[in-house]
């Protein structure tokens, strides 16, 4: 670089320096903001939100809606971009930014930050897997039927492409709401075979919302021989604390636009230390082999929206400044809210898991005598009510995943509403 550059370089990124830390003081007063508030009762929080008032949103299962404060972060990130994309492609700060983002989100998982790679939902997390793991023709990657497509699809075609076995084996989730913890961890470890060298299991299921314990059935695995561990946290990552560390798998995909209410196509994959050089890169190009030792080389290193990544680092910090700990216990309260109801109602049946501890904020109720789409297309237009409807084969379900920001008192205004349709 000759001298000009240089300087041309250094004061821009001396600009833009002073341009992010003055996004991260703004956010960090509207944090504080929040923070000062004596009692963070649902309704302040929901003033938190851009969500449309004639809207009552019980699909955060589906996708995450942005804070205010999160949002206007991004905003001014893609604004600094726009003031020269040059720069935010490729200068100091922009790197600085981005690897405070992944450090955060280290902390939130309890993981170093060379074990985080930033994808861009947890479909691309799986695919690197599917595609990268050193698997061979007898080795079987095992998953059930509880798995989300976005987690399977993946193993059956780089199955057929590469020669190895994808097994699904079938879970039926009838038998889920009354089982114990061991009897989930027995699920999965009955059906490990000597040729089991992968075990994919969902932190939480998207359609009853199972807790599943993932470091007993991951013990266990490994007491089997299984060498690779795989779960997919698309649905745990900000509903529940998740501690990588404790739960000992090989690899965590989320999709953080989900629970963490970051931007829209922000995902993360954790790579165990250990493991990462057993997987090949997916993406592969130019100035790669810097990154090894470090998750980030599986990172796709084409031209990205830097933006939307470090805004994930306020998210994350934005989900921390709520204290997840007391945002779970409420959402246990709505669920418990929840429950009763649906137990106090002749029409309706309860259809996860009974317990608690292996339950979440995600859960699937049937409405005897309708069709799920129907409710869920009618309470939309006629009410603003947004959930989503599970209808295949012998299933037919509501599916209610309801945040910090919802209330009691929509809960109620939804029993009411139901009754017109039963
Ligand atoms: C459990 C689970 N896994 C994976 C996915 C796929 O997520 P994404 O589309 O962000 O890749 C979803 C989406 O709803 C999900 O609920």
């Amino acid at each position: 670089m000759n001298r000009r550059n240089f300087l041309v370089k250094s004061a821009g990124g001396v600009g833009l320096l002073a341009a992010i830390g003055s996004v991260r003081s703004g956010f960090a007063r509207e944090l504080g903001k929040l923070k000062d508030q004596a009692a963070l009762t649902d309704t302040v929080l929901r003033r938190a939100y851009m969500l449309d008032p004639g809207v009552t949103y019980f699909n955060h299962g589906s996708i995450g809606t942005m804070p205010h404060a999160v949002h206007s972060a991004h905003v001014a990130y893609l604004k600094i971009c726009e003031s020269n994309p040059w720069y935010y492609m490729w200068s100091e700060p922009w790197e600085a930014a981005r690897k405070t983002a992944r450090e955060k989100l280290a902390a939130f998982l309890n993981c170093d930050a060379d074990e985080i790679a930033f994808t861009h939902n947890t479909t691309e997390g799986f695919n690197l897997l599917a595609a990268g793991l050193p698997l061979t023709k007898d080795d079987e990657v095992l998953y059930s039927t509880l798995n989300h497509s976005g987690a399977s699809h993946c193993w059956t075609h780089y199955a057929r492409l590469r020669g190895y076995k994808a097994r699904q084996f079938s879970i039926v989730m009838d038998d889920i709401p009354e089982m114990s913890t061991t009897d989930l961890a027995a699920l999965y470890t009955s059906q490990i075979t000597a040729n089991t060298r992968v075990l994919v299991i969902p932190h939480i299921d998207n359609i009853i919302g199972v807790n599943h314990p993932v470091a007993e059935i991951a013990a266990i695995a490994r007491q089997k021989g299984v060498e690779f561990i795989a779960v997919d946290g698309a649905q745990a990552v900000g509903m529940i604390p998740v501690d990588l560390k404790e739960l000992g798998v090989d690899f965590y995909a989320g999709s953080p636009h989900k629970w963490v209410q970051s931007p829209k196509g922000t995902g993360l994959m954790y790579i165990r230390k250990a493991v990462q050089e057993k997987l090949e890169p997916f993406w592969v190009t130019w100035g790669q082999q810097r990154w090894s030792g470090s998750a980030r080389i599986f990172e796709d290193y084409g031209t990205r929206n830097l933006a939307e990544v470090l805004t994930l680092g306020d998210a994350v910090d934005f989900q921390s400044s709520l204290n997840v700990e007391h945002m779970t216990r409420y959402r246990n309260m709505l669920r418990k809210h929840f429950l009763a109801r649906v137990k106090a109602h002749s029409q309706l049946v309860w259809k996860s898991p009974l317990a608690e501890a292996n339950g979440s904020s995600l859960y699937g109720v049937e409405i005897k005598g309708t069709d799920s789409r129907e409710v869920a297309a009618k309470m939309f237009k006629e009410h603003g009510y947004v959930f989503r409807p599970f209808h295949f084969e012998n299933w037919n379900t509501i599916r209610l995943s309801l945040n910090a920001f919802n209330t009691s008192a929509e809960i109620d205004r939804f029993f009411e509403l139901v009754d017109q349709y039963v």
